[in-house]
């Protein structure tokens, strides 16, 4: 049995699988605080606190006796900073943190080529300006740094002791040379960063060590387990769909959305704010747009109304129409296509008689349109896709894969067990890194009972542009 370990914004969620079937999965909650306007932190204790939770429940169903390998996966960018004991200086500094919008001016100026280097331009999300910024604002902090991990590396951490990254979560902090799958050194200086800081770069399959005693005996997990390097979110869900080979695409739909189209070229696009990433496998790159509110505009709406998430889409559902509100859904700013950190969400055309099921049909419709704005921003590298795969929470939601499959043009399809993508993409990462499946077989494709057509455009298409164009007139990016 093989075990992936995914550390997402929202929980952390363990998948146990033979290589091929889900056997067993288990989930713990996390909170994410926000001190100050457009902070968004999680200590990294808390997540291991809450991956020794998640064990604990496998544990109950007798599952982690039988575990032969781990893989990790994890929310992408965070900066987790560690002092020469490594442990942590303060509160991990999250993907979507927007509080070093200047700092990424200030990098853009200095380093004119970092587009084409590093895969994307300068944007608050990424780990590298996040370190400008402490430096100026937190210089007792940053006189203690002495290494630097992302998310799954911390948890790594803590179950082998070693200090490692793989290739797709060193690509997300900016100061990865893509085409060269290695750290450039003028950009972690411009950033403030000493190399020696920057943890090793592995391939996801790679086993970096095994764990410890001390690991074993607090979790419940065998001492001396291999645990591979895994990957940062986006790719390990690309692993969990057979996304490695070039023009193999998807959808994520979790705390944070993503269009994802796997390569074997470098392809840098950085105008549209499309990633262009180093894969975790070797000789693979893939080109992404990252939308930074996903599905999470349904669970924020939820909890202003009281209902689960669930509820939130069978009451859209209910609702359509003329006379629905249009809603921005940029709750904690945009990446792609619109590089906006500044830009938040509102409704507009709310009136008198709008009714609760209303409001949640804009918001689910919304998730949608930040897809076509996505889809568009691609250009024609997504035209030769014949349909588009759908993970993350918000792919249990009928009326929005239906949503985005029109408003894309794309037919989506949906696996069993597509909530639980990149974790299950970290247990087959586990499994090749000890044998029990070849590289090749991590392109294999899981059947997809679940299909979406495209429907008629016509209403949908009219709300689409004033959208886009409620979005002009509320910005105050140029
Ligand atoms: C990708 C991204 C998200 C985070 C959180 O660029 O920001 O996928 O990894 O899920």
């Amino acid at each position: 049995m093989y075990l992936g370990i995914d550390i997402g914004t929202s929980a952390v969620k363990l998948v146990c699988t033979d290589t091929d079937r889900i056997l067993a999965t288990s989930s713990v909650g996390i909170d994410t605080s926000s001190p100050q306007p457009g902070w968004s932190e999680q200590h990294p204790d808390l997540w291991w606190d809450a991956t020794r939770d998640a064990l604990n429940q496998l544990s109950g169903q007798a599952m982690l006796s039988g575990v032969k390998a781990i893989g990790l996966s994890g929310q992408m960018h965070g900066a987790v900073l560690l002092d020469h004991d490594l442990r942590p200086i303060r509160p991990a500094i999250l993907w979507n943190d927007s509080r070093s919008a200047r700092e990424c001016d200030e990098l853009r100026a200095v380093q004119s080529k970092i587009g084409q280097i590093a895969g994307v331009l300068p944007l608050p999300g990424f780990t590298a300006p996040k370190i400008s910024w402490l430096k100026q604002n937190e210089p007792e902090h940053y006189s203690r740094l002495a290494h630097m991990l992302l998310p799954k590396d911390y948890i790594g951490l803590c179950l082998h002791g070693e200090l490692a990254t793989d290739t797709s979560d060193a690509a997300g902090t900016l100061w990865l040379d893509q085409a060269a799958r290695n750290w450039h050194v003028g950009i972690a200086e411009a950033t403030g960063v000493l190399p020696s800081w920057l943890p090793p770069i592995f391939d996801g399959t790679d086993v970096i060590g095994s764990v410890t005693a001390q690991a074993a005996a607090i979790t419940g997990l065998k001492a001396g387990v291999p645990v591979v390097a895994g990957g940062g979110d986006a790719a390990t869900g690309a692993v969990s769909l057979g996304a490695t080979e070039p023009g193999r695409g998807f959808i994520s739909l979790g705390t944070s959305g993503q269009l994802f189209v796997a390569d074997r070229e470098y392809k840098p696009n950085p105008e549209r704010y499309v990633h262009a990433f180093a894969h975790t496998l070797p000789g693979r790159w893939y080109q992404m747009a990252a939308m930074l509110n996903g599905a999470r505009p349904i669970s924020w709406i939820g909890g202003q109304l009281g209902l689960s998430a669930a509820e939130v889409v069978a009451l859209a559902e209910t609702a359509s129409g003329e006379r629905l509100p249009i809603f921005l859904p940029y709750l904690t700013g945009e990446r792609s296509p619109l590089g906006d950190p500044h830009i938040r969400a509102s409704f507009f055309g709310l009136e008198d008689s709008t009714t609760r099921a209303e409001i949640c049909r804009s918001v689910v419709e919304a998730i949608a349109f930040c897809f076509a704005d996505a889809a568009q921003s691609f250009g024609d590298t997504i035209d030769s896709l014949p349909e588009l795969a759908a993970i993350g929470g918000g792919s249990q939601s009928d009326l929005l894969l239906r949503l985005i499959a029109t408003v894309t043009g794309k037919p989506i399809v949906r696996s069993l067990g597509s909530d639980s993508g990149p974790a299950f993409g970290a247990a087959r990462l586990a499994a090749c890194g000890v044998g029990a499946l070849q590289e090749a077989d991590l392109a294999v494709q899981p059947s997809t009972p679940d299909r979406f057509e495209p429907d008629e455009m016509a209403a949908l298409s009219e709300r689409l542009q004033r959208f886009r164009r409620l979005y002009k007139a509320v910005s105050v990016v140029d």
